[in-house]
């Protein structure tokens, strides 16, 4: 099993050991795997191109590594628990034997259905444990899953199996979120329907069982297709570098891109990552309340516990059914132990009061975990107060889809804790602070540019189908570094705060989302000229989407015209990115070049109209008092 640290000198230890010699430090860790054959080479790298090989020529396969070597020690202990959205319904657990078993059976159907390895599955699915079987059936015979979060409309969905040539796409019927049912196929329908061609095979997944349209020779259901399937089934060798995964993220400009990740090194570093900052003991039950429509479900619900051997917790609804106790009384019902969330729906839970967790026994509990944006003073010291008693350890994990796992954090327990402060990076992670030109930042109690300076295992490898991209957008801005997109400062300790993106990429109740996509979609309204789009402090779900827009003619009824923009947002990416508020205006404040100046729309939208700076410079000086004039309190 891979290296667990105990102390904060062995931390220290281990984290100059793993600079000293990173090739050393990871092939210990390696080591501890399942492999066919071994590696011929660490680490070979470049990172101007990029090109970035881990364990080079090593052979394995990562579902024997999640699975069939834990059958021996643990197969009779709970891999998977799923907890339904309506707690009336029974739960569900797996063994990891019978973990093993349905991902053979599944690995079978997929093969029945013609997929090989190296074809794209998409997923649209809601959190059930067919989930997370299929997406292991897809590793074991090499398959690469392309999960979408079932909450992104059809135009979005279709955007992605396009761009990934999806040959199958697994669904469900529904997906029941807190009251709601809602009919999962029929988006799929509608996406297929916008020129999907790869498209051969839908799986669906029975879920409400509600009616369902079915088309035929295209469509199957699930339980007819996994019938009578072997429970065993002989994974398929994968190079180290051979594709495990495609995720979609949105980044400043264009389209969502497909961030790439392989097996060996993923493998690596979920698991390493996972045993370390959370500080799992055999026996624990761990629960991470992502979807696994996100990279955090990828690496820290699948991947990383199941690889460790840990009892993993899968959960279908939302925080807040039927009641705001709902998180809490899971904990107390499945003697959660380590709880991973992010702080929109700390700051959402610590709104609706003090008594809701209170009403729970929470004392299984032992780490608490946070992810996915910054989080406020107020409610990490709620959640340390309220959840922890004031004495359990909180993790502030930060890390990205493109990281594939946690980059800076403490180690639960063990590291210094300082409320809002990731902390200290993991071993194997070298993070930098660099200026505007490129220039490293040295010294602490400092400011600037989060960059990280040499390759770890679990890194993006590519942007699907287009290099050249994933070169430009991370590996361009500063030489021989990758660079982020986020702001950070170091404290006196070298500690690190994470400030946020310095780019045109917003953060939405933890959803990442790229300004210039829901620009696009509020352009496709026929009376939209132009329109800008920014973030600005939202006090739940850290930031707001702030839109402004120019008419091509006087708008007669402004309500009925957001309402319009709205719907236009949700039909082209999914509700998540429906702009909180919306802003008609006659012009944008540009530079003499035609750049909108979106420093200073976004001072506006955040109600800091006293430090614009200097205006005069712009083509449009004027335009800036009006927008200031009809801002949206
Ligand atoms: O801005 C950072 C923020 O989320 C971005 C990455 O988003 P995504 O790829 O969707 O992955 C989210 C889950 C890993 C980062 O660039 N972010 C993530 N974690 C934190 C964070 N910001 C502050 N603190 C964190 N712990």
């Amino acid at each position: 099993m891979t290296q667990q640290i105990k102390s904060l000198e062995e931390y220290k230890k281990v984290y100059a050991e793993s600079v000293e010699n990173p090739e050393k430090f990871w092939a210990k860790q390696a080591k501890t795997f399942t492999w066919r054959k071994p590696w011929t080479k660490v680490l070979d790298y470049e990172f101007k191109s990029p090109k970035v090989k881990w364990f080079v020529k090593g052979k394995l396969n990562i579902t024997e590594n999640c699975l069939d070597r834990h059958l021996e020690s643990r197969g009779d202990q709970t891999a998977l628990i799923w907890e339904p959205n309506d707690p009336s319904q029974a739960y569900r657990t797996y063994t990891y034997r019978e973990l093993y078993e349905e991902v053979c059976r599944a690995a079978n159907m997929l093969k029945a259905n013609g997929i090989k390895k190296g074809d794209r599955v998409c997923f649209y699915m809601p959190m059930v444990p067919e989930l997370t079987i299929a997406v292991l059936a897809c590793a074991r015979i090499g398959a690469i899953h392309s999960v979408v979060f079932a909450g992104f409309s059809a135009n979005a969905l279709a955007d992605r199996i396009k761009d990934a040539s999806c040959k199958m796409v697994i669904c469900s019927d529904y997906n029941s979120r807190g009251a709601k049912n809602i009919p999962v196929k029929k988006v799929v329908d509608d996406a297929l329907a916008m020129g999907c061609d790869s498209v051969e095979t839908v799986i669906v997944h029975k879920n409400t069982g509600e009616k369902t349209a079915m088309k035929r020779r295209r469509d199957i259901w699930w339980h007819k297709a996994i019938e009578g399937q072997r429970k065993t089934c002989r994974a398929t060798q994968m190079d180290s570098e051979d594709i495990l995964f495609i995720l979609y993220t949105s980044g400043s400009t264009g389209k969502p891109k497909g961030v790439v990740h392989t097996c060996g090194g993923y493998m690596v570093y979920t698991c390493f990552s996972f045993k370390n900052v959370f500080q799992y003991k055999e026996g624990d039950v761990y629960w991470c309340t992502a979807d696994i429509g996100w990279i955090t479900g990828h690496s820290y619900i699948i991947y990383g516990p199941l690889l460790a051997g840990a009892t993993t917790m899968m959960f279908e609804g939302v925080p807040t059914f039927p009641d705001a106790g709902r998180f809490w009384h899971i904990c107390e019902k499945h003697r959660v132990n380590q709880f991973y969330t992010a702080p929109t729906a700390i700051r959402a839970l610590m709104a609706l009061g003090d008594h809701w967790p209170k009403h729970y026994d929470l004392n299984s509990l032992k780490v608490l975990g946070t992810v996915g944006e910054p989080i406020n003073e107020e409610a990490w010291n709620w959640y340390k107060k309220e959840i922890g008693k004031g004495t359990l350890p909180i993790v502030d994990t930060w890390w990205q889809t493109e990281t594939g796992g946690i980059m800076i954090s403490g180690l639960a327990g063990i590291s210094p804790e300082k409320a809002t402060f990731a902390g200290y990076p993991l071993p194997g992670v070298q993070v930098c602070l660099v200026n505007a030109d490129g220039k490293e930042i040295r010294g602490n109690g400092k400011e600037g540019l989060l960059c990280i300076k040499f390759p770890w295992p679990s890194m993006i490898r590519t942007t699907y189908g287009d290099h050249e991209r994933c070169r430009q957008v991370y590996f361009s801005a500063f030489e021989d570094k990758y660079f982020t997109g986020d702001g950070a400062r170091r404290d006196r300790k070298g500690m690190y705060r994470i400030i946020g993106r310095v780019d045109d990429v917003i953060n939405v109740s933890g959803h990442r989302m790229g300004t210039a996509e829901v620009e696009n979609a509020i352009n496709e309204h026929e009376n939209v000229v132009e329109s800008a789009v920014v973030g600005y402090p939202h006090d739940i779900k850290g930031q707001g989407i702030y839109a402004y827009v120019i008419p091509n003619a006087k708008i007669k009824n402004e309500a009925a015209f957001q309402k319009e923009l709205r719907a236009i947002v949700t039909r082209e990416i999914g509700p998540i990115a429906k702009p909180d508020k919306i802003q008609v205006v006659s012009g944008l404040p540009k530079t003499r070049s035609g750049k909108i100046m979106r420093r200073i729309l976004r001072k506006i939208a955040s109600g800091d109209t006293k430090n614009l700076g200097d205006v005069s410079t712009l083509l449009n000086p004027e335009i800036v008092k009006e927008v200031m004039k009809g801002a949206k309190k």
